[in-house]
């Protein structure tokens, strides 16, 4: 193994140049990790219109053109802000010089040419992984980051003269990138790499089935999760081939980096707290009903939730859970945008209950941090959660989760128990199905507790607050999984494919 490992990550969305949800965070959290634990990690994200302004670069060399027919890319080079992470922005403005967000307009329809934009994105990651590098520096791991990144893995396997090894991290299955099969030719793949033993799926070009075909190894967020994509139920028609491959796939639970996420230093809230004074969490909540325009009340029970407006995330269990658990006096607050559906009926129900429900329609990350220290109660009632980051952020601030049970909410929650309880390990409240009645009887049971008995709430608050999310033992099991990469690649270039 080279003295430093060099690790190129290829990523869609990097907080706080874009994002759209925890693949934001996950990138350079995670990246950071690394550089602490040794790896020279770099970022590679697409120059989008937002990012670039934000970002301070510099133009490395002269344009190139890494597809035939597309227009050439820049390359410029920086430091991702806030985190330090050394960053190349692929920059190509007839493909992101744009408003709107990564993948989508202003309206939420997708950019009609995202199979090329992702495409080129993927084939400069590719070049980093050749003989020559690109800058200056070669990869010797290329990791790329869920579906838009998939195709990375696929240009370095087809180029003869690439020596790194590629790893792909799942982040999410549901989100495939599968486009019409014309695309192929804009995207240089050749006829032979379309079919069942490489990037055909169903008769489509598949971003994300390159990434799991053609990577030497494959991880995902949460090891809950890594076993629930070999069934049909979540392997979103990926099952079998993640079965073939199932000795190269491993599940590394996500974790939470505190320099953002920390109640005792989160500059978005009015008042910090901690283990040892929990006075500023109180001065959260208030300031969160104002926010809300809710009755102020320290003793109401407040219930949070923030995320995507996604089938995925259970808006609508949780719509059809609020009405039972209303008559109770407990209040609501949400922060959430996507689905027009989901998003109407979110503002109908805060508009029948003015004084219980409070709904933000939109993105907005200050308001993010402020539901989870000011609520005393956080809710991901997800129908499947590869992992999940807000239950983990919402144990930190001391707002014991009610979550279902699912993915990497089964591995970052430890459900309240007697004997949880009594050994100090209990953080939060599960439940099964995935319906209104049984996300409000856990709700229930939550607010009955933190009503009933203080001391015992208190101790539910400090378990979850003591928990050790660090991306650090994470960021070691991401070197193991490089190491057993690079092996794979030397095997594979030994002879055959392993
Ligand atoms: P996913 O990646 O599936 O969206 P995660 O729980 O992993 O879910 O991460 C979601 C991230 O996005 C969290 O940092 C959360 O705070 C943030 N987020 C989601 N929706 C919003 C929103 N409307 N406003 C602010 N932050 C949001
Ligand atoms: C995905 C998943 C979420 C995960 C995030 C970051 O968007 O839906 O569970 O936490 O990626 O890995």
């Amino acid at each position: 193994m080279p003295l430093k490992l060099k690790v190129l990550f290829v990523l869609a969305e990097a907080y706080p140049l874009a994002k759209t949800g925890g693949l934001g965070d996950v990138g350079p959290a995670l990246a950071r990790a690394l550089v602490e634990a040794g790896v020279e990690v770099r970022l590679l994200m697409p120059a989008y219109r937002a990012a670039a302004r934000r970002f301070e670069g510099k133009a490395v060399g002269k344009p190139f053109r890494v597809l035939e027919g597309s227009d050439r890319v820049r390359l410029i080079k920086g430091r991702l802000p806030e985190f330090g992470v050394p960053t190349w922005l692929v920059d190509c403005p007839a493909l992101y010089d744009r408003p709107g967000g990564p993948y989508a307009d202003e309206h939420g329809h997708d950019w009609w040419d995202n199979s090329l934009r992702f495409a080129i994105l993927c084939k400069v990651a590719a070049m980093f992984a050749s003989g020559q590098g690109l800058d200056g520096w070669k990869a010797d791991v290329v990791h790329g980051h869920d579906w838009h990144a998939g195709l990375a893995s696929a240009y370095t396997a087809f180029d003869p003269a690439a020596t790194g090894a590629t790893v792909f991290t799942i982040h999410n299955l549901a989100y495939q990138g599968n486009f019409d099969r014309k695309v192929r030719h804009a995207l240089g793949i050749d006829s032979l790499a379309f079919h069942m033993d490489g990037l055909e799926f169903y008769g489509h070009l598949s971003f994300m089935k390159a990434g799991l075909w053609y990577s030497d190894r494959i991880t995902t967020v949460s090891p809950t999760y890594a076993r629930q994509i070999l069934d049909k139920e979540n392997g979103c028609g990926m099952d079998g081939l993640l079965h073939h491959r199932r000795d190269r796939l491993s599940g590394i639970l996500n974790g939470v980096d505190h320099t953002v996420w920390d109640p005792a230093t989160d500059r978005c809230l009015p008042a910090r707290y901690g283990l040892g004074d929990m006075e500023g969490k109180s001065r959260c909540k208030i300031a969160l009903q104002e926010r809300f325009g809710l009755p102020k009340g320290p003793e109401i029970p407040v219930v949070g939730m923030v995320g995507r407006m996604a089938y995925q995330k259970g808006w609508d269990i949780l719509a059809d859970a609020i009405p039972r658990i209303l008559p109770d006096r407990v209040q609501f607050v949400m922060v959430g945008s996507g689905d027009e559906a989901l998003e109407a009926g979110m503002r109908e129900l805060a508009a029948h209950h003015p004084g219980g429900v409070g709904f933000v329609q939109g993105y907005d990350e200050e308001l993010a941090h402020l539901v989870c220290a000011g609520s005393d109660i956080f809710t991901v009632p997800s129908r499947f959660e590869p992992s999940g980051l807000t239950q983990m952020y919402a144990q930190c601030y001391g707002t014991p989760p009610v979550v279902r049970r699912t993915g990497g909410l089964v591995d970052s929650v430890t459900e309240i128990t007697q004997a949880t309880l009594a050994d100090g390990t209990g953080t939060g409240f599960f439940f099964d199905r995935p319906s209104g009645d049984a996300l409000a009887a856990a709700i229930r049971r939550a607010v009955g507790l933190y009503r009933s008995d203080r001391d015992t709430w208190r101790c539910i608050q400090a378990n979850g607050m003591r928990m050790d999310f660090s991306w650090r033992s994470a960021a070691g099991r991401y070197v193991e999984v490089y190491e057993k990469a690079l092996e794979d690649r030397r095997a594979r270039t030994g002879g055959g494919r392993g």
